[in-house]
């Protein structure tokens, strides 16, 4: 079967989580999206050009572990405006959402341009500061050095950015189902998204 579930929000807003447990319950493909820019991002920290380095990106690229920096974080923010760099990771993610056996793509762009035909979309979001504070302990517990005020900062600079880039900003789809995770517990945002998944798998089958 042939179903792509588009799931995307803002930075540290939970999609992370949703996403893999989705796909874990209904047995689908999950490709994080986000690691794409990252390591793109990555790249060009190390002097690449944007364009060409999207171009060069590989499949071990996404495997390193060193993706995850608030650093890293930043310049796939900034190489995420370039339309070149969507462009040449345009192919990859419309191949992965068709794949046979199903789909979770999460991310910024998902439901609006990558796949506006998806059978299911999300748009997982919770307030800034409650974002900031669970990207805080990922980080911390990583071993970053890194503030509360460094953090709230840095979530609200790459929102901005996303939001007011103009190709393919960050904003829900018109079909998309909004899941607020503020005050919800993992358990709760899943089960909530499992819901609203389950009721579109029954009216497409
Ligand atoms: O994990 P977090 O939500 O903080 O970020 P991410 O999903 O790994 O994405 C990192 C950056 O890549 C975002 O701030 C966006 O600028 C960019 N991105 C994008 O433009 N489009 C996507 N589909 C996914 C990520």
């Amino acid at each position: 079967m042939r179903f792509t579930i588009a799931i995307d929000g803002p930075a540290a807003a939970g999609k992370g989580t949703i996403s893999k447990g989705v796909a874990a319950h209904f047995g689908f493909a999950h490709l994080d999206t986000g690691l794409l820019y990252r390591a793109v991002g990555r790249r060009t920290l190390l002097g690449e050009q944007p364009k060409t380095a999207a171009l060069a990106l590989l499949p071990e690229d996404l495997n390193r572990d060193d993706l995850r920096t608030a650093e890293v974080a930043q310049a796939a923010s900034r190489v995420a405006v370039v339309p070149e760099v969507r462009a040449a990771l345009l192919d990859f993610q419309r191949a992965f959402a068709r794949r046979a056996g199903g789909a979770v793509l999460d991310g910024r762009d998902i439901g609006t341009v990558i796949c506006p035909n998806a059978e299911a979309k999300l748009f997982v979001t919770a307030s800034a500061e409650v974002r900031a504070e669970r990207r805080y302990l990922e980080l911390t517990g990583n071993g970053s050095q890194v503030t509360r005020d460094q953090v709230l900062a840095d979530v609200k600079e790459r929102d901005a950015r996303d939001m007011e880039r103009s190709e393919a900003p960050l904003k829900p789809a018109l079909d998309a189902v909004t899941i607020d995770t503020s005050s919800l517990s993992i358990t709760d945002a899943l089960r909530l998204a499992i819901e609203q998944i389950q009721l579109k798998i029954s009216v497409a089958g």
